[in-house]
């Protein structure tokens, strides 16, 4: 197949871009011809100064590479708060919002919980990417006095957290294995080289990473004699294990993560046999993680039945699973936007749009689930009144 054409980055960023590219295949050819997936993910996506999250690319909104809920339309996050406002009820009023982007969401939330009432709300930013820090001060500075004095950035995880805990889009940006199937055999998907090109390159899993593809794979497909001969995907090992720490500090109150991905039957559907990797560069979506490594967000697709077994295994209640069109319904999505006239064609005309996204079944609305966990919080969340799919994990 023809790879996408993608629009030429300046010659600083292209620059930026070889850098990193050396940087790892030195790192392949140090570790004996051959990374796995995950580190070659982890660094162009983290690396610092250079990764796509660690350096400078412009990322989020119409300028940068991908949108997402939070930057398409302020809606999404005053939805958000009418379920904070719940849980505030049986929890401390304190939000930890973990990878935060711009800002945009925790801007949000702050001004829809102060609109709603809600007294003495503080809000804990946990973010790997300086870079996006620095941009999410900004766009707290642009708050209320009274408001930006509630919000403060944490180094690293707090030891116990009580309250709310946030992940939009966390999950699929962090780094994951690749395996492929071949008539029955596990090879593990990594990196290798070939000339100074980067390219897939497959081995024999070890023991431990093919007896959990395998176990994983007979709870997608059952017997191992109708398994498919050949197929291609990722495991979130880094997902569920981010996933285990946070039920594990979460002494009171409940989690709500928000992701593109599916129960484990759906993301490893024989039909899906190349996998979930997708690369953003500029609006463009493609299958190629080498291409301007650093410039590009490089994602996989979240296994929900994984993330919902690694909350339990730290002492979470599912409190519900369900389509991120069906949380923001719930929420009220359609009322707050009954609030504008229809009439006021130019204020309206942009939030239909924005809602239409957020909700669409082939945009953001069905793609995106949303999934909520608890410890001392009720089982009746609003946000998954309607709708819920927790027998589906
Ligand atoms: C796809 S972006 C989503 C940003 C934002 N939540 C939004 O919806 O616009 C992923 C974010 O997660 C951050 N991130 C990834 N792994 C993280 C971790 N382990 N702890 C905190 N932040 C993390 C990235 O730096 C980035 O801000």
């Amino acid at each position: 197949m023809r790879p996408v054409d993608l629009p030429e980055p300046s010659p600083s960023a292209r620059e930026a871009s070889n850098r990193l590219r050396a940087l790892i295949a030195d790192r392949i050819l140090r570790s004996g011809g051959w990374i796995g997936f995950d580190d070659y993910m982890g660094a162009a996506l983290y690396e610092p100064g250079l990764g796509y999250y660690g350096g400078g690319a412009h990322k989020f909104g119409a300028d940068g590479d991908f949108v997402t809920a939070p930057e398409i339309s302020p809606l999404f996050g005053e939805c958000l708060a009418r379920q904070c406002l719940e849980w505030f009820d049986q929890a401390p009023a304190c939000i930890v919002e973990f990878g935060a982007g711009s800002g945009a969401l925790a801007v949000q939330l702050l001004g829809e919980l102060d609109r709603l009432g809600a007294e003495g709300v503080e809000y804990r930013i946990v973010e790997l990417s300086g870079e996006l820090r620095e941009r999410q001060r900004a766009s707290i500075e642009a708050l209320p006095l009274a408001l930006a004095a509630r919000v403060r950035w944490l180094d690293r995880w707090p030891d116990a957290i009580a309250g709310v805990v946030i992940g939009n889009e966390l999950l699929d940006a962090m780094p994951a294995r690749m395996f492929r199937l071949d008539r029955g055999r596990v090879l593990e998907r990594g990196v290798g080289l070939d000339g100074d090109r980067l390219v897939f390159a497959d081995r024999d899993a070890d023991a431990d990473f093919a007896g959990e593809v395998r176990a994983l794979l007979a709870q997608a497909w059952g017997d191992e004699r109708d398994w498919p001969q050949a197929y291609v995907s990722e495991v979130g090992a880094q997902a569920s294990a981010w996933v285990r720490e946070a039920a594990g500090r979460l002494e009171r109150g409940a989690m709500l993560l928000l992701d593109y991905g599916f129960p484990r039957a759906e993301l490893y559907h024989p039909q899906r046999s190349v996998g979930t990797l997708m690369c953003h560069y500029r609006h463009f979506s493609h299958g190629d993680p080498f291409r301007l490594p650093g410039l590009q967000d490089v994602t996989v697709h979240v296994d929900f039945s994984a993330v919902a077994q690694a909350a339990q295994a730290g002492g979470l209640d599912c409190l519900g699973y369900t389509s991120q069109a069906n949380l923001l319904l719930n929420l009220g999505l359609l009322d707050r936007l009954a609030r504008v006239p229809a009439a006021e064609v130019a204020r309206y005309l942009p939030q239909a749009q924005a809602a239409k996204r957020l909700l669409s079944e082939a945009e953001m609305g069905e793609l995106v689930k949303a999934i909520a966990f608890g410890r001392g919080v009720d089982d009746d969340a609003l946000g998954f009144r309607r709708g819920d799919r927790r027998s589906a994990l």
